[in-house]
């Protein structure tokens, strides 16, 4: 029986990973790291994390290549399935004789992430979940805010959603998350924005203010830091107005 256990590991800051995923991290008897063509950065930074914490010997880290995906699929939900039946495979292979394999995954494994999607494809496994600091948490914490207003409903939302469905209805707090498209430019009528970009990164960016206004400074702001590290993550919070109660 091989037990796989999912550490959140934060959204980027070494500082995330908490006790009982650094506890866990050391449990295990074989560690995953996915490596994918042009994000050799992220595979380093897991590295690092280990390196801080593992002990000299007993854990194996092993890494796997990333399938790669069509990005502009015809068939979205097709290709997906087909894609994440690609990466159990190769989890299958590359765990082959461990009983506890553990994945590091971004923020928290709960949140716009398919890692338990895929986990549940591989019959005969044990899935535990460390819960991580998401990106959410790391944008908040940032600004020192809180995420919703008093007693606001809040919506978690991607940039594909807000841009072709525009204001979740009933939400008076939107977070944005994988926005390759700067949606924020299709928002209808004004609002004000926190935004961050690789944030718990030495590289970050933390730009707040109203929109339309900020829109080409955070255009900006992304661009300088993919340019300058080689990968760019933004994340955002919107509310109509600058109040939170
Ligand atoms: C595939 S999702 C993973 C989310 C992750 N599971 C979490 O709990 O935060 C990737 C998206 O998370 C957001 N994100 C993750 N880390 C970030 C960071 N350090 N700074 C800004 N946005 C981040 C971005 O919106 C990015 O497009």
């Amino acid at each position: 029986m091989t037990e796989l256990t999912l550490i959140g590991m934060g959204a980027g800051d070494p500082g995330h990973l908490t006790l009982a995923a650094v506890q866990a991290i050391r449990a295990a008897d074989l560690i995953l790291i996915p490596e994918k063509d042009g994000k050799e950065d992220l595979a380093d930074l897991r590295r690092v994390l280990l390196a801080d914490i593992l002990p000299d010997d007993g854990v194996q880290v092993r890494a796997f290549a990333m399938p790669d995906r069509d990005r502009l699929p015809a068939d979205y939900p097709g290709t997906v399935q087909d894609w994440h039946d690609r990466i159990a495979g190769v989890w299958h292979t590359a765990m082959a004789g461990a009983a506890r394999v553990a994945l590091l995954v971004w923020g928290d494994p709960g949140l716009y992430d398919s890692t338990l999607r895929i986990a549940r494809r591989l019959p005969g496994l044990t899935v535990r979940v460390i819960p991580g600091i998401t990106a959410i948490q790391a944008l908040t914490a940032a600004f020192a805010i809180p995420l919703n207003t008093l007693g606001g409903a809040v919506a978690i939302t991607t940039g594909r959603r807000l841009r072709d469905h525009g204001w979740p209805a009933g939400a008076d707090s939107v977070v944005v998350m994988l926005d390759g498209q700067d949606s924020f430019r299709h928002l209808d009528g004004p609002a004000h924005v926190w935004w961050g970009v690789n944030v718990g990164r030495p590289e970050q960016v933390l730009i707040a203010g109203p929109l339309p206004d900020t829109a080409d400074r955070l255009t900006a702001a992304k661009a300088a830091v993919r340019a300058q590290v080689g990968w760019a993550m933004d994340i955002y919070l919107l509310r109509r107005t600058l109040t939170d109660d």
